[in-house]
């Protein structure tokens, strides 16, 4: 082997591993920390809870008709105290406007039966699966679903904090 042929072979051999040393060191400090995985927060605005505690009566079309009171100030509807707010319970999803008003309709999108949520900037109900949305009377206002969510009628008394649906 030639001088020159023996520096070139031994210079690209350093070369190799000074670039083999670059590449591991710089991929290990490029190497992001093991992502956190966020915690899944449930929908503040609907979503699939389904609560009982301070529910009497009929929430369930399984079991007739749709006939039920509501302690707002039990743990399960407390959420209820507050305007802009909503809880599925059943198959209903109550909300109570930002004016403080109630509304309560079916909570399954006519659609293919996804559980909406409440949009309370707009006092509406959307569907997340296929964007369907519902007026605060139920009535579609964004396909793909055709058919209204089906209102009840919500009265509530202040003085004992009780929300009558039927
Ligand atoms: S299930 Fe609601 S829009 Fe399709």
């Amino acid at each position: 082997m030639e001088r020159k042929e023996f520096l070139n072979l031994v210079g690209i051999s350093v070369g190799a591993i000074i670039l083999q040393n670059c590449i591991s060191g710089c991929s290990k400090a490029a190497d992001p920390a093991p992502a956190l995985v966020p915690p899944v927060t449930p929908p503040t605005t609907g979503g699939g809870t389904t609560t009982v505690s301070g529910l009497t009566g009929n929430n369930s079309l399984a079991k007739g008709a749709i006939d039920f009171s509501v302690d707002i100030t039990k743990t399960d509807f407390e959420t209820l105290k507050t305007n802009g707010q909503a809880v599925v319970s059943g198959d209903v999803i109550i909300a109570r406007t930002k004016a403080g008003d109630f509304l309560v309709v079916e909570k399954a999108c006519t659609h293919q039966g996804t559980t909406v949520d409440f949009i309370a900037d707009n006092s509406t109900f959307k569907c997340s699966n296929h964007g369907s949305i519902f007026d605060a009377s139920g009535s579609v206002i964004k396909d793909p679903a055709t058919k209204a969510l089906k209102k009840y009628s919500a009265t509530f008394d202040s003085a004992k904090n009780i929300l009558k649906v039927i």
